[in-house]
């Protein structure tokens, strides 16, 4: 079993006038399968959900080539899941809500911060909200396919702000991208589960 291209956990054009089923269509098929097949193709050994994870932190620090493949297939994995028809807003699942409101100022407060960083991120990359080995939340961007996981702290929401992902339907309004990331695709359950799957660690 090499690395595999999942399906998208929804239809190409459920996301209507916030992500078009024409972006959907380029970038799960196109993009994430190529850094997939590349992935495979650069590895020297066979890749599978198990050894994935180390084998993107030993390429960050020993092969920036193979690095950019897996980051990227990890960024996208997640990316497809956190976004869903109807969501993004307000609605935060009971304990999301309670750290950002102590880490972030509440829901303005991380809404400000998340836009200001991705439009912030010079080229190509990616805007977080992650948690620190600590278990505070902070906001803050990668390049390229580079993701907290490489600096050892724990993605829990993760919007690809590479020209790819907006282009089609936004040109080069990255902000009103985001806007539209935050306001009506954010999958907060899919966050919830990162932030509960990150505290079971600590305590293990
Ligand atoms: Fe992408």
């Amino acid at each position: 079993m090499a690395l595999t291209l999942p399906e998208l956990p929804y239809d190409y054009d459920a996301l209507g006038e916030y992500m078009s089923a024409e972006t959907l269509e380029y970038h799960h098929d196109k993009h994430h399968k190529a850094y997939i097949d590349k992935g495979n193709e650069k590895s020297k050994k066979e890749l599978n959900n198990d050894n994935f994870i180390p084998a993107m932190l030993d390429a960050f620090k020993n092969d920036q080539g193979l690095f950019n493949q897996l980051g990227q297939h990890y960024n996208h994995l997640h990316f497809w899941q956190w976004m869903s028809p109807n969501g993004g807003g307000k609605k935060l699942p009971g304990e999301l809500e309670k750290q950002i409101e102590s880490d972030l100022g509440g829901f303005d407060g991380f809404r400000k911060k998340f836009i200001e960083s991705g439009t912030g991120q010079f080229g190509s990359g990616w805007v977080w909200l992650a948690m620190d080995k600590n278990g505070k939340f902070e906001v803050t961007s990668t390049k390229d396919g580079e993701n907290p996981i490489c600096y050892g702290k724990t993605p829990l929401l993760g919007c690809d702000v590479w020209e790819h992902s907006y282009y089609i339907d936004y040109r080069n309004a990255r902000q009103k991208y985001l806007e539209a990331f935050v306001d009506h695709l954010i999958n907060w359950e899919h966050v919830a589960e990162l932030y509960s799957e990150g505290q079971l660690k600590e305590v293990a």
